[in-house]
């Protein structure tokens, strides 16, 4: 749905040029919800706003729905930025003009008729749930409201994409999560493409299919959420990670805890419909092994179950060695830890 193909911004002329992007190439699909996470001055936000080439890449081809962007005329330009949308982190919507003006702007714009412009406005009204605050000014709305009028906006030409520029990043925990959930609502009921970026994984893990960090200008790592968050490769990856979950100092202290002698520290990853399967207590059981538990953690990704848990094994050498095959051959992921 989305190639990005060799792209490359460079802000500035002379001897002040900043490279934001290098050489970065990136594959979204259909249908999917795509998040990009970095920190401050990676390169998010140029890369997004490549996409609908609200920044114009130095060098590089912009792929949408088989259409390189970057080769169209400003007419041809401007009809398939119709196809995607956009939301951003301080809502951009205008002061003087009520919600459903704001709504209904992008439709005035391409001069769509009068009834067909209420029955859209009214329709995205329902769907984000603003009917009651229609003829309010943004200065009377909170910040999740201003942000399902963005939304509505962004739908009213019924794109194929939606870029989310830090959507979420000006608002509270609460209020992030009826956005998201909205977000993912849309892209299941109009399987629409979305592309999001972020400097938060918990936004990651909650509503993104797959997810690609980025980190000065360029792609360090990227695959499902799944597979990124609980295998992350790349020292970056797991600095994010980190910061949402339990941080390591007090597992430190634990897996340096006295122990005895002929044990191991492992930490047991389980994902999907294993999470909540006994298999740990019947492979101990088969194999006379003992654990104590050093920490643990049951979460989800999108909608699937994960779990985490960090066990010193106590046993004979070759007694451990047995119940590590055991579980990995019952599909658990297995990592020894010291
Ligand atoms: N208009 C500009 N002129 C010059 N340099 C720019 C411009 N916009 C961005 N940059 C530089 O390009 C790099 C990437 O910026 P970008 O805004 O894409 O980062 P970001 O990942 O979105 O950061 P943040 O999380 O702070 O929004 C930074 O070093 C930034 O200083
Ligand atoms: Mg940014």
């Amino acid at each position: 749905m989305i190639e990005l193909k060799g792209l490359t911004k460079v802000y500035g002329k002379g001897r002040n040029t900043a490279t934001a992007l290098s050489q970065l190439d990136l594959s979204i699909r259909k249908g999917e919800i795509f998040g990009v996470i970095g920190h401050s001055g990676a390169g998010k936000s140029t890369l997004i706003r490549c996409i609908n080439l609200l920044e114009r890449p130095t060098q590089g081809e912009v792929w949408v729905d088989g259409v390189e962007l970057t080769k169209l005329s400003r007419g041809q330009l401007q009809a398939q930025r119709r196809k995607i949308g956009m939301i951003f982190q301080h809502f951009n919507l205008l002061s003087s003009a009520t919600v459903y003006d704001n709504i209904a702007f992008p439709l005035r714009l391409i001069s769509t008729s009068r009834a067909a412009i209420d029955s859209k406005v009214n329709e995205l009204l329902t769907l984000v749930g603003l009917e009651e605050h229609k003829d309010k000014y943004p200065a009377q709305l909170s910040g999740g409201q201003k942000q399902r009028v963005g939304v509505a906006r962004a739908l009213a030409s019924d794109p194929d994409v939606l870029l989310c520029d830090e959507a979420t990043s000006a608002l509270d925990p609460q209020t992030t999560d009826s956005i998201l959930r909205l977000l993912l609502d849309i892209n299941k009921r109009f399987h629409l493409t979305i592309v999001l970026i972020t400097h938060e994984m918990h936004v990651i893990q909650s509503i993104c299919d797959r997810v690609a960090v980025i980190h000065g200008g360029g792609i360090v790592e990227q695959g499902d959420v799944a597979k990124v968050f609980l295998k992350p490769q790349h020292e970056i990856t797991r600095e994010f990670i980190r910061s949402e979950t339990q941080n390591d100092g007090p597992l430190r202290a634990a897996i340096d805890a006295p122990h005895p002698e002929s044990s191991q520290a492992v930490k047991i990853t389980f994902l999907g419909q294993k999470t909540y399967e006994s298999t740990l207590s019947h492979v101990v059981k088969e194999t006379g092994v003992i654990f104590a538990i050093l920490q643990g953690t049951i979460s989800t990704i999108k909608d699937v179950p994960y779990g985490q848990l960090i066990v010193r094994f106590e046993g004979s050498a070759e007694a451990i060695r047995e119940t590590i095959g055991k579980l990995t051959a019952q599909g658990l992921d297995v990592e020894v830890l010291d």
